[in-house]
Formats: structure tokens, sequence, C-alpha cells
């Protein structure tokens, strides 16, 4: 990763100091598990735009998966994109939508693997922009994706749910069904404008939905070193969210583009490359937070 440069520099004693400010840990390959579930439920979640939670969704799903954790990766968004990101064609298939219009549905039948082993998803298509119409009118609205997802917690160590970038409906499900919420930040101008909204809306979940949702961690993503502003944008969001900010820190690199076209995470697609070793990574750290199993 870009950051291991600056790392080196840094170096102080036998830790050398991270681009977050602290030091800079390799975390352990996590231990084997001797059995599977229940999951630990996770949204990736920001209302803003384009900033790297369905990248962040797959390659941090195929990063576990790759640990041995099984994984249930949700596409929540009805853009389809962490579907399309792992090669799933949803045209004509049953996805999410059919499961929250239909409690009686098995979850099973809609349910796809994915070409990398230990990781399955609940895919989506443009159908789902139609669910918010649907739902509003429901008994425990908030709770719908909750219920889909308690029928197959126990067959996954973990579940990703990535989020649409909006605070609607479909969002306040998601956080309303997880343990952990993980917020992908951008290092770029803006990068904290709307977080403290998004905060608000997570606080609110907490208040009236969900009370032991926690913030799993800020991630911050798109890291240029090189750039002064990316290292100032970093440093506020340290600032912001102290030891809440993951250590690691994804580069931005122009392989994530390439990947998403190929349909394979990162992590398959050129698992040599800093960007992949640094999903890796991150799935090493959430394991030594206790966030995954
Ligand atoms: N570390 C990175 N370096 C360079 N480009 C990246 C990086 N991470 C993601 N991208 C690219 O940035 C774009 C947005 O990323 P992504 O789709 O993951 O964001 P998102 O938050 O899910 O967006 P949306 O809010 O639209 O769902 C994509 O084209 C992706 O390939
Ligand atoms: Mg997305």
């Amino acid at each position: 990763m870009a950051g291991k440069a600056q790392a080196a520099k840094a170096a102080t004693g036998d830790t050398p100091i991270g681009p977050t400010g602290r030091p800079y840990h390799g975390f352990p390959t996590p231990p084997k598990l001797d059995g599977h579930g229940p999951a630990r439920i996770i949204s990736l979640c920001n209302q803003k735009g384009g900033v790297g939670k369905t990248t962040t969704t797959i390659n941090l799903a195929a990063s576990l998966a790759e640990y041995g954790r099984r994984v249930l990766a949700v596409d929540f968004d009805p853009q389809g994109a962490l579907s399309a990101g792992l090669g799933i064609q949803t045209h004509e298939i049953p996805t999410i939508y059919d499961l929250l219009l239909d409690s009686k549905r098995d979850p099973h039948e809609v349910i796809v693997r994915t070409a990398v082993e230990n990781l399955d998803i609940l895919p989506a298509n443009i159908d789902l922009s139609a669910a918010e119409v649907h739902l509003v009118n429901e008994v425990a609205r908030e709770t719908i994706l909750a219920r889909v997802l308690r029928k197959v917690a126990g067959e996954y160590d973990v579940i990703l749910v990535d989020c649409q970038p909006s605070l609607g409906l479909l969002t306040v499900n998601a956080l309303t069904a997880s343990h952990g919420v993980l917020i992908p930040l951008e290092c770029e101008f803006f990068a904290l404008r709307g977080v403290a909204l998004l905060i608000e809306t997570i606080d609110k979940v907490r208040d009236r939905l969900n009370p032991t949702i926690t913030l799993d961690g800020v991630l911050a993503t798109m890291y240029d070193p090189r750039t002064l502003h990316s290292r100032e944008v970093l440093e506020r969001v340290v600032d912001a969210f102290g030891d809440d900010v993951l250590e690691t820190v994804i580069g931005r690199t122009v392989k994530f583009p390439d990947a998403s076209v190929s349909g394979v995470p990162i992590t398959e697609f050129a698992p040599e490359h800093p960007a992949a070793q640094a999903y890796l990574r991150l799935a090493r750290e959430l394991v030594a937070r206790g966030a995954v199993a």
C-alpha cells in the first residue's frame, strides 16, 4: 500500500508509524474457525456516493473468505454494483427485493454462490428501487431486512451489507439489521461533509430500533500519500474519529476500476497488488478488533 513508504520513513522503534499517525501493525493471520455462525452483520454505509462502499464490500468479503470465513455479501443498492462486481448477472433472477416483499420466501432460493470460495451473495437489481415505496406502509417496515437475514445468519460468520448512497428506508433497514457499521470515507475534499448526519442517523437507529449497534470503524479510502490534501483530509478524519479510524488505509489505484470490470475481487484479479494486500490487512484488523470472528 502507498502508506508503506511513509510508514517506513517514520519508523520509530520496532513498530513503524502508519498513515493515520498511529503504530502500523501487521495483524496476525486469523486463526481457523472450528465451526461457522452465527454471523456478525456489518453494514457499509455512507450516503455520499462513490466513496468505496461497494469496492470495500467486494474485497473485504473476498479477503475474509480467503481466511476461511463463510461470508454472505448483500447487495442493498438498486444499482446492483456489488452483484456486477462479483460477476453475477441479475437480469430475471430472484433478488433481495423478492425477499423484502414476501416474508415467506426462502432466502436460500435467492442466494447465489460466487466464483470465490466461501463467498455467497444476495443479489439486487433495479427492482429494489421500488422497495421504499412498497415498504413504507408495512408494519415494522424498518426491520424487514433483519427478519430476512435472521433466517440465514446461522450459516455464515459474517454478513456484509452494501448500502446505497442515501439515508432512506433501505439504509435504515440495513442499520437495524446490523451489529456494526463500517463507514468508508474517501480522502478527498468534503469527505467529512454529511458524516455528522450519518452519525446522527446511526444514533437514532440505536435509540429507537437497534440498541446494540456499534461503529466498527471508519475506513479511509482512495488515499494518495503524494498529495498534501489527501494527507490533510486523513489528518482531519483522525481528529474527528480518533481510534475509530482503522489503521488500514486503502490507497488510490486504477486497479479497482479494472477489477470491477472483470467481475472479480482484486484479491483474485491481482492478489499481489498493494491494494489487494490492503484489503487482506483490513480483514485481519477487523478480526483483531473483534468485529469479525
Ligand atoms: N481505492 C480506490 N482507488 C481508485 N479507485 C477506486 C478505489 N476504490 C474505489 N474506486 C473506484 O471509485 C468508484 C466508486 O467506488 P465504489 O463504487 O466502490 O463506491 P460506492 O461508495 O459504492 O459508490 P455508490 O455510492 O455509487 O454506491 C468506482 O469506479 C471504483 O472502481
Ligand atoms: Mg456502491
